[in-house]
C-alpha cells in the first residue's frame, strides 16, 4: 500500500469538517427531543448520527481502502488495528449541543500503526479550527477572517515562548464529569477533584482552578494553544481525543495516561493526561506530571 498522502488528508478532513459544521450549526436541537445511550447524561441527536453519515462517506469516496471508526457507529468489540483509519467525533461535546452552549466540536483525525498522524477540530459556533500534521506544527485557523487577516492563522502554542510549567499551585487545569456517577471511576473523579482544587493546609494542591467545559476535544485544543495548562480525563473515547492528541503534540504538548505511572499511553485507554508545551522541555513536563499523579486518588479503570 503506498504511504499516506498525509497533506491531502488534511485537507479532506478540513473540508469535510467545514461541510459538517453548516450541519451543525442549522440543526435546532432540544434537551426534550434528545435520545440517551448509556444513561441520562449520556446523549445523542439526530445530528450525530446525520454528521458522522455525512462524514463516513465523504471520506470512504476519496479513500475507499482505509478504516472508519466513529462514535454513531461504534459498537463494543470494535477496536483500532495498524490499518490506515479515519476517526470520527461528529459532535464532541454533545451535552452543549443540546443545551445551546456552543462550545462543541467536530473532531476528524487520521491513525495509522497506532499513532494519530493528522487532525482536525472544528467549533462552527466560533468559526475557529485546530490543525495539525505529525511533524508539521499545530495550527490555529479562524475561519470568519480574511485570508490576509494575519491572525487567520496562528502556530501553537499562541503564546509563544510559552511561560515556565512551575508546580500545580500555578496551574489553570480542565477535567470532565463524564457520564459514569458512581462507581470506582467516579470516586477517583470527586477525590481527585478535590485534591486538585483543595486548600494547601488540606493537603491539596490549590490549583488556580478547574474547567469542565464540556468537549474532550476542545479541552485538548486549549492545552496545545497553552490557555490551559493540562487537561485530565477518564472515561472518553478514541475519537474524542485522536485528532486532538496530534494537536497537542505539535505544538509541543505531551500526552501520557491518567493513573500514575502510565508513560506510554494508548488512544484507546480511556484516561489521559494532557500537559502544554513549555520553554523548560521535557523534564519540566514531567515533574508537573508526577506532581499531577500524586494527587490521582486511586485508579481509573475502563472497559472498551
Ligand atoms: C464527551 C465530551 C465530554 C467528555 C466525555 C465525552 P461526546 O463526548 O468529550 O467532554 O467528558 O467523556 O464522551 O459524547 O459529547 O461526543
Amino acid at each position: 500500500m503506498a504511504e499516506p498522502d498525509l497533506q491531502d488528508i488534511h485537507d479532506l478532513l478540513v473540508e469535510t469538517a467545514m461541510q459538517a459544521g453548516e450541519m451543525i450549526t442549522s440543526a435546532h436541537p432540544s434537551t426534550s427531543t434528545t435520545d440517551t445511550k448509556k444513561n441520562s447524561s449520556d446523549l445523542v441527536t439526530e445530528t450525530d448520527q446525520a454528521v458522522e453519515n455525512m462524514v463516513s462517506s465523504a471520506l470512504k469516496s476519496r479513500y475507499p481502502s482505509y478504516s472508519f471508526l466513529g462514535e454513531e457507529t461504534y459498537h463494543p468489540g470494535l477496536h483500532l488495528t495498524s490499518a490506515p483509519t479515519f476517526v470520527c467525533d461528529p459532535i464532541d461535546g454533545t451535552t452543549n449541543f443540546v443545551h445551546g452552549y456552543p462550545y462543541i466540536s467536530i473532531s476528524l483525525a487520521f491513525v495509522h500503526n497506532l499513532r494519530p498522524l493528522v487532525g482536525v477540530v472544528f467549533n462552527p459556533f466560533t468559526a475557529q479550527i485546530y490543525h495539525a500534521i505529525k511533524g508539521r506544527g499545530a495550527y490555529l485557523t479562524s475561519t470568519s477572517l480574511g485570508k490576509d487577516d494575519p491572525a487567520k492563522m496562528r502556530q501553537l502554542p499562541l503564546r509563544n515562548p510559552p511561560e515556565p510549567l512551575h508546580g500545580l499551585d500555578e496551574a489553570l487545569v480542565a477535567v470532565e464529569w463524564g457520564n459514569e456517577r458512581s462507581g470506582n471511576n467516579w470516586d477517583v473523579k470527586v477525590g481527585t477533584f478535590a485534591a486538585l482544587a483543595g486548600a494547601k493546609e488540606g493537603g491539596g494542591a490549590m490549583v488556580h482552578s478547574l474547567r469542565s467545559l464540556g468537549s474532550a476535544a476542545l479541552n485538548l485544543c486549549g492545552v496545545a494553544a497553552g490557555g490551559l495548562d493540562a487537561y485530565w480525563e477518564g472515561g472518553c473515547w478514541a475519537w474524542d481525543v485522536a485528532a486532538g492528541w496530534v494537536i497537542l503534540e505539535e505544538a509541543g504538548g505531551m500526552m501520557v495516561g491518567g493513573n500514575k505511572g502510565e508513560w506510554e499511553p494508548t488512544i484507546e485507554g480511556r484516561r489521559y493526561l494532557a500537559v502544554r508545551g513549555t520553554e523548560g522541555g521535557e523534564q519540566e513536563q514531567k515533574n508537573f506530571i508526577e506532581e499531577f499523579w500524586e494527587c490521582v486518588k486511586g485508579t481509573l479503570e475502563y472497559e472498551l
